[in-house]
């Protein structure tokens, strides 16, 4: 494990079109430069008047040409054929696709759902996309779309794209091979794969199924957080963060090309692999990240920090300190607070809060959300932990340390409501009991016992 580790942090230069036991550059957001056949990246210059090997120059831009150097994020590709050539693009089938979040009337009550089933018919990863819920749209460049996946098979000769948004990608079963036009990623569940806005992809499942959740990012590109006083480490740290090398196929077989745009999938063909790109720099590009490496702080003396000390990746607003997204986790950790209720406090807040299950047990509530389901809390929606949690917490003994093991949940959280979607309300994954966890919470208050 130690070994794998280290090969896969370690930038080397791939010299074939072969995948190389997946080496990854180490580190977030950082200029790279990549590529698959040794001289194939011009020397001092993005745009030379012929590229070595004949290939073609294209620059790919994630941000504004104006944006600031430290947000600026665009990436220069020399590949056999430029991204324009294709054949036009025809509207298919959405699917279980929305991008409409105002479709729906948005209900102010704690949902929760059981876990997506997994497919019976043969169904790729964006055959088996399924919209749960959402806000703002693409067109404005703000808000999300979250969805989640259920496939049983790999895409074959397809390639997916998405200009709506990025998307962090969140495996909760199967492992999954990421082909994409800058280089190859293979992920499990506790890890996830971040695939920048427009950047072109395959995926190939690993295991007989997969499953899992993606936050759609329409707005700004996810970026660590400022660690503020914690000082320069903590929390996810940018070294485990991996981005792929230069990786590319030399094929004339027909393709199909599907666009997810305007909150529409469209589909064009190709008579080659999208993906041959031969080499590339910059630092816009795909990157995994092994949840596991997660560094959780919190408090050694009594009560909570606000759980935004589980915060991985934020996509900030035009308003200081209000994030649009914030993407966190609650992994194993160890409580020590003294004299504390240890579980997640009761609550509302004016974010929504989507949570999703990857593995184990949630601490909050024990029962009913398995791996692979979701729940979501709303804009000053109550929650917290259920009847069962509170009174086991409240009477345990907090002299010693509680150990959190074997789990790992997710959470999308945004400054707007997060509004279902007509799917995902008439789901018969919805627990129409889920408000009953919280109806065993008696009234305890006694005004003569202090
Ligand atoms: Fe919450």
């Amino acid at each position: 494990m130690a070994e794998t580790a280290r090969q896969a942090t370690r930038p080397q230069l791939t010299s074939s079109a072969q995948p190389s036991n997946f080496v990854y550059h180490s580190g977030f957001g950082n200029e790279v430069a990549t590529e698959a056949l040794q001289g194939a990246l011009p020397v001092g210059q993005n745009s030379p008047q012929k590229c070595p090997f004949g290939l073609y120059a294209e620059q790919l831009s994630g941000t504004a040409f104006t944006a600031p150097r430290h947000a600026n994020r665009r990436s220069w590709l020399y590949r056999i054929r430029p991204s324009a050539v294709h054949r036009p693009f025809q509207r298919i089938d959405n699917g279980q696709l929305e991008s409409d979040f105002s479709k729906a009337v948005t209900p102010p009550h704690q949902l929760r759902w059981d876990p997506l089933p997994l497919p019976s018919a043969p169904t790729d990863f964006v055959q088996g996309l399924v919209t749960m819920a959402g806000n703002g749209d693409p067109h404005t460049q703000s808000g999300c779309g979250i969805h989640m996946y259920a496939a049983n098979r790999s895409m074959m000769n397809r390639a997916f794209y998405n200009a709506d948004g990025e998307m962090l990608i969140v495996p909760q079963q199967g492992r999954l091979r990421f082909t994409t036009e800058l280089g190859l990623i293979e992920v499990e569940p506790q890890e996830i794969v971040v695939i920048p806005r427009g950047v072109r992809l395959r995926v190939e499942l690993l295991d007989d199924t997969a499953r899992g959740y993606i936050c759609e990012n329409f707005g700004a590109a996810f970026r660590l957080p400022d660690l503020g006083v914690l000082g320069s480490n903590g929390l996810a740290n940018s070294r485990d963060f991996q981005t792929p090398v230069a990786w590319y196929q030399d094929r004339d077989d027909e393709y199909e090309l599907v666009a997810k745009f305007m909150g529409n999938l469209w589909a064009a063909t190709m008579g080659h692999s999208p993906f041959d790109v031969v080499a590339w720099h910059g630092n816009f590009a795909p990157y995994k990240y092994d949840l596991r490496r997660f560094n959780a702080i919190g408090s050694i003396s009594y009560d909570h920090p606000d759980p935004s000390i589980f915060l991985v990746l934020q996509s900030v607003s035009d308003t200081p300190g209000v994030d649009s997204i914030d993407f966190a986790i609650f992994p194993p950790r160890v409580l020590a607070m003294q004299h504390t209720f240890r579980p997640p406090w009761f609550h509302r807040n004016i974010a929504g809060e989507f949570m999703g299950l990857v593995h184990g047990a949630y601490d909050a509530k024990a029962e009913g959300f398995l791996p692979g389901s979701a729940s979501l809390h709303n804009c000053m929606t109550g929650h917290g932990p259920d009847a069962e949690t509170f009174e086991k917490a409240t009477n345990a003994d907090v002299s010693k340390p509680d150990y959190i093991r074997d789990t790992m949940a997710i959470m999308f959280e945004t400054r707007c409501v997060i509004r279902p979607t007509q799917i995902a309300l008439d789901s018969p994954q919805l627990q129409a009991n889920y408000f009953e966890c919280w109806q065993g919470l008696t009234k305890r208050f006694d005004p003569n016992r202090p």
